[in-house]
């Protein structure tokens, strides 16, 4: 089986194919970085314009890197949602159209379960798991039972993960997008244990996540040292944030894997998942967890944890193989929770309730 993927859901144009024998013929992403920088922030309005110039191409590169014709393909597999709209809508319309063009299947994606599904893709992960999906969008513990079958045991009640890592990289005047920066500034610290930060929510019951006060933390301290910060105080502050992420992470997920043991005592793994999962210290932290917990600890390559189109593609794959496709009357989505009977956030609107910044 061959599926062509396209995922067009932020500001990564990007297409792939991959067969179900998880093998991943061909894997382009085209980012939109420079397009975005010059606003501090993706662009919606921009984002899909680009989207729509660049995805003809790619989808051609990624054909001829794979070798195959469209005649060779099985079915098209595209992000439906979450996401900015205009982008899913360029996505969306391309593989109906190439669907509809060539008589085949057409499978709408979400684009979190593309996130979810990428560790079965990459190291042949049985179901079920315990998956911390860490993205720009997103903070959510989950519980993957099966393909489609997510409980979410929790999620963050104010700021996604990458929302606080790129917030934290602007207080810091580190630019954008502030995970890949705050982790390059971290490493140059000199003294990284110079400033302690609030864990919000650590020691405490639950799974949920809160990330607003940190941030506010790190403005403060940004405030008091007053402007310029100076190379040695940026670095600090930003090893300091992100060793406490990495601490406030491994605590929400102790407590996710007991309950996860206690409901799956056979076993399982910890997977984790999305953009924020690129950070090698916080993998290194839930690594020790996991060696602690006796569970082994997945984490996809760094260029399948941030968006790509080869998720998308397989995740289409794990549908397409179960009997399912969606119709071409398939509405986009800007919304679109995996776990649609947890309960909404109290909090800010929107977050957990399956929109994707
Ligand atoms: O999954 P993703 O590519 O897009 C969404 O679906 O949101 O995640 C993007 C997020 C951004 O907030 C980015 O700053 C963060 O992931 N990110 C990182 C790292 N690489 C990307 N955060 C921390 N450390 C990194 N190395
Ligand atoms: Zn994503």
């Amino acid at each position: 089986m061959i599926v062509l993927g396209i995922e067009t859901s932020c500001d990564e144009t990007a297409a792939a194919v991959v067969t179900d024998a998880r093998e991943i013929r061909a894997d382009v992403v085209l980012s939109q970085l420079d397009d975005h920088t010059p606003y501090g922030g993706v662009v919606p309005e921009i984002a899909a314009r680009a989207h729509l110039e660049h995805l003809d191409g790619l989808i051609r590169r990624a054909m001829a890197e794979a070798g195959v014709g469209f005649g060779d393909l099985d079915a098209i597999a595209a992000t439906g949602g979450p996401g900015l709209i205009g982008g899913v809508i360029v996505g969306v319309m391309t593989a109906k159209a190439i669907a509809a063009a060539r008589g085949l299947p057409f499978i709408a994606v979400n684009h979190l379960e593309g996130h979810a599904l990428t560790a079965r893709l990459t190291n042949d992960v049985a179901f079920p798991y315990l998956l911390l999906l860490a993205s720009g969008g997103h903070c959510q513990l989950l519980v993957v039972e099966g393909v489609g079958r997510y409980r979410r045991l929790g999620t963050t009640i104010d700021d996604a993960v990458g929302e606080a890592f790129d917030k934290t990289a602007k207080l810091l005047g580190l630019g954008y997008p502030g995970g890949p920066l705050v982790e390059q500034a971290a490493a140059r610290a000199t003294n990284p244990g110079r400033f302690a930060l609030p864990r919000p929510l650590v020691g405490r019951p639950g799974c949920d996540f809160s990330f607003s006060g940190l941030k506010t933390a790190v403005r403060r301290h940004v405030e008091e040292l007053g402007a310029p910060l100076s190379d040695a105080d940026r670095d600090d502050l930003a090893a300091a944030f992100q060793s406490t992420v990495a601490e406030v992470m491994a605590d929400r997920c102790a407590r996710a894997i007991a309950r996860f043991k206690a409901d799956h005592p056979q076993g399982g793994a910890l997977v984790v998942a999305g953009g924020v999962a690129a950070n090698k210290t916080l993998r290194a932290r839930l690594q020790i967890l996991a060696d602690r917990e006796g569970l082994p600890f997945v984490a996809p390559p760094l260029r399948l944890c941030t968006d790509n189109a080869a998720m998308i593609a397989w995740a289409g794959i794990e549908r397409f193989r179960l009997g399912e496709s969606d119709p071409l009357t398939f509405a986009p989505r800007p919304r679109w929770p995996l776990d649609p009977t947890a309960a909404p956030v109290i909090g800010r609107a929107g977050v957990g309730s399956g929109v994707k910044a």
